[in-house]
């Protein structure tokens, strides 16, 4: 069959196989009255968006406008409510005509990226862990991933100073993420700055994967749009999925150097017209009507965090409580690791024996390979029976 090396390189994807065996346990569970699918494995949330962002997509449905394919120049109103909310969030004035982009979400964004700035053979450095778009779109740009394992004894922090200066040189492309899925560390702005500078000195990109800007637990979260260099080398992400619950809806922009904005909607331009202007609106909406919302979430997600922690503490699996929100980053429990059980294998009997779906972190780089990631994505009792769920089947291995 002509199927590409680029696809071949990418291989099934995690949630693609994860989407399977949940699918298999949904349906046996059904027919042998097993205990309901409780599906922790997705950063696909409960929560509900704000009123104002699902009021302005249903005023504008039955619009023409909303029917017709939206061309860049008809975005500006979307990119201008972006450019006042970064002013109002950062204190940074953005040009709405040449450095904000529109994007169906911010896992298109960084996936195309690499298309855009990379050519065949380039390298790019990732974090190891990450999100998997990030690695995904340099398979699909045929570019060498070079990968920077996170210590967790060093709090996830990127060591920059692995690699040699001739490294760097090499480097046309850097992808970083904080907060970060999934070891869901805040990480520091410092961080940011420095990656940055030497950004800068070593002639790469820098694209600054930010979907949870507005959900750091503990801190400030780093933003590159702070950094002062961030116009030389940099296109930072951002998202409406978490902050505001519309991952359905695919609503996310770019913020970013001029010249990296114009290359990626040159890419954008060959692959997709934008989003429904009843969607931009809705986003809008979410900016301008309801900049608070990620404040109460922020408060639910705390509660989750602390319960969840709680609960499965009560049944001896450790837990450390991260500095963000909406995941739990688990190191695979003794039980595991006595029968060899890699995170895969151990999420497939998991999801077996009780129901419950994680992430295997292999999913996520070799350096996630003995970790798994739980998402707090239902309310608290549902959360804290899956604990309880989870605790028996431990207990009986
Ligand atoms: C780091 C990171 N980037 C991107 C995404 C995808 O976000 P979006 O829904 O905007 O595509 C996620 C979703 O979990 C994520 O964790």
């Amino acid at each position: 069959m002509p199927i590409s090396e680029r696809l071949s390189r990418l291989g099934s994807g995690i949630f693609a196989r994860n989407d399977q065996r949940k699918s298999a346990y949904a349906s046996r569970a059904a027919s042998r009255g097993l205990p309901p699918l409780l599906d922790l494995s997705l950063g696909s949330t409960d929560l509900q968006p704000p009123e104002a962002a699902i009021e302005a997509i249903a005023a504008q449905l039955g619009q023409p406008a909303s029917a017709s394919y939206c061309l860049h120049a008809a975005t500006l109103p979307f990119r201008s409510a972006v450019a006042d909310w970064a002013q109002r969030r950062f204190g940074v004035k953005v040009d709405a005509e040449t450095e904000v982009l529109l994007l169906v979400g911010s896992q298109e964004g960084t996936a195309h990226l690499p298309l855009a700035v990379l050519n065949p053979g380039d390298r790019a450095l990732l974090l190891d862990p990450c999100y998997p778009s990030h690695l995904g779109g340099l398979h699909l740009a045929s570019a060498e991933p070079v990968l920077l394992p996170l210590d967790p004894e060093a709090g996830w922090r990127p060591d920059f100073d692995a690699l040699s200066p001739e490294q760097w040189d090499d480097l046309k492309l850097m992808v970083l993420g904080y907060p970060h899925n999934p070891t869901v560390t805040t990480g520091q702005h410092s961080w940011l700055d420095e990656a940055a500078a030497r950004a800068v000195r070593h002639g790469l990109v820098l694209a600054h994967d930010n979907p949870y800007v507005d959900l750091a637990l503990d801190g400030e979260a780093p933003a590159l749009l702070r950094s002062p260099h961030w116009r030389d080398c940099g296109i930072e992400f951002f998202s409406f999925s978490k902050g505001w619950c519309l991952g359905g809806y695919r609503l996310a922009f770019a913020i970013g150097a001029e010249w990296l904005i114009s290359a990626l909607r040159q890419l954008k331009g060959v692959v997709d017209f934008n989003q429904s202007l009843a969607l931009q609106a809705g986003a809008i909406a979410a900016l301008e009507q309801a900049p608070h919302w990620p404040e109460q979430l922020r408060q639910e997600y705390r509660q989750r965090r602390d319960r969840m922690a709680d609960a499965l503490e009560a049944v001896g699996w450790p837990v450390r409580r991260p500095s963000m929100a909406l995941y739990l980053w688990l190191e695979l429990p003794p039980q595991a690791r006595e029968r060899s059980w890699g995170s895969e294998a151990f999420c497939a009997a998991l999801l077996e024996a009780t129901g419950v779906a994680l992430t295997p972190g292999n999913g996520f780089g070799p350096g996630g390979e003995g970790w798994l990631r739980l998402a707090l994505v239902h309310p608290v009792a549902d959360l804290e029976a899956g604990a309880a769920r989870i605790g028996s089947w431990l207990a009986t291995l």
